[in-house]
């Protein structure tokens, strides 16, 4: 009888959920040998039906699971409940608990929006959760329920994700500044800025790390270094704008409350990464730096691909 060594572990694919995904564009973007990435499409893996997570990690050995697939409408989240508990606190624990059973790791994406916001300096890991809606509370649920069904997880916090993909504020910004004489944004609201692309890097070399014998676990944020407001987002993206010869509207320092939102935002939602940096030797970049290649490549796209 013949025997078939058993696959290098690092051969497998990974599962990846979100792969339409800001993240999981990025992620997809470093597939490759020795870091392949197989991420279903939502009509062939529906977040929703925790049978067909199951069934998806049984169907064949993976390296691991990278959950990045979520319920990301924070505003429409304060309507849609049902929803964005299926796919932000179902579907994880659903991974976890398969891809424990199956004995490998999976890196969990969450959300600074599991805080409150009323902390006066950045957050660390352990910090009490208290969200302030349903997105951030759901995101809450599925730490937890990761954290208890797979021993081999990270749940990686990241924050105020921006990228050349997928809708995000960096875009946004981009787009009014073709249209508007004048925008005014909230300077009330702290945070860290992060590109999904430095979050795929990280990911991958994490993903490493967490096949060595005795690995890491627990909760990391990772987020680009530094910090601001969305109005001194807003900021660096007009400016990189303006230096490419684009024309800029004026922009206005506006508070929180004179930008009514369904769901509340937390105030402070800087993260600190200093267990990121102790545990694994990784500190992302200033997120300015990260702001320039984005909006590089924005205006470097045809008009009608840099509007979508
Ligand atoms: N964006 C941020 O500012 C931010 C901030 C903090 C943390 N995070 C976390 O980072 C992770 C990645 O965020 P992102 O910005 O990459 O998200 P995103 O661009 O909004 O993408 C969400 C992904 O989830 C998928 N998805 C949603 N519902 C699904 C369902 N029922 N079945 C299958 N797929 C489903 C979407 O698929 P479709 O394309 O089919 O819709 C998409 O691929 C998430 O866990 C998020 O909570 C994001």
């Amino acid at each position: 009888m013949s025997s078939v060594a058993p696959k290098p572990e690092a051969d497998r694919p990974i599962l990846l959920t979100g792969g339409t995904g800001q993240v999981g564009m990025a992620l997809r973007r470093l597939s490759g040998e020795g870091f392949q990435i197989h991420a279903p499409v939502r009509g062939e893996l529906d977040l929703g039906d925790p049978e067909a997570i199951e069934a998806m990690i049984a169907s064949r050995p993976w390296r691991a699971v990278i959950s990045s697939g979520a319920y990301t409408a924070v505003d429409r989240a304060e309507t849609d409940i049902e929803t964005a508990w299926a796919v932000n606190a179902r579907a994880p624990a659903a991974l976890a608990v398969a891809s424990g059973r199956a004995g490998i790791p999976i890196l969990h994406l969450s959300t600074d929006f599991v805080f409150a916001g009323t902390k006066a300096s950045p957050y660390l890991e352990n910090d009490p959760v208290g969200p302030l809606g349903v997105y951030g509370a759901s995101k809450a649920a599925g730490e937890m329920a990761v954290a208890s069904a797979n021993p081999r997880h990270l749940i990686l916090r990241t924050a105020w994700v921006f990228s050349p993909d997928g809708n995000n504020f960096v875009k946004t910004m981009l787009r009014l500044a073709e249209i508007r004489d004048e925008v005014s944004v909230v300077n009330d609201q702290l945070g860290c800025p992060t590109s999904a692309d430095d979050i795929a890097v990280v990911i991958k070399s994490l993903l490493t790390r967490m096949e060595a014998d005795q690995p890491p676990r627990g909760i990391y944020n990772m987020v680009n270094s530094g910090e601001a407001s969305w109005h001194d987002l807003a900021g660096v993206v007009f400016a990189q704008a303006q230096a490419a010869g684009r024309r800029i509207p004026e922009l206005k320092a506006i508070p929180t409350s004179g930008y009514p939102t369904p769901a509340r935002r937390p105030g402070n939602s800087r993260l600190d990464t200093s267990r990121l940096t102790r545990d694994f030797g990784l500190r992302l970049r200033p997120w300015q730096e990260a702001v320039r290649d984005v909006v590089s490549a924005l205006l470097a796209q045809p008009a009608t691909q840099e509007r979508s």
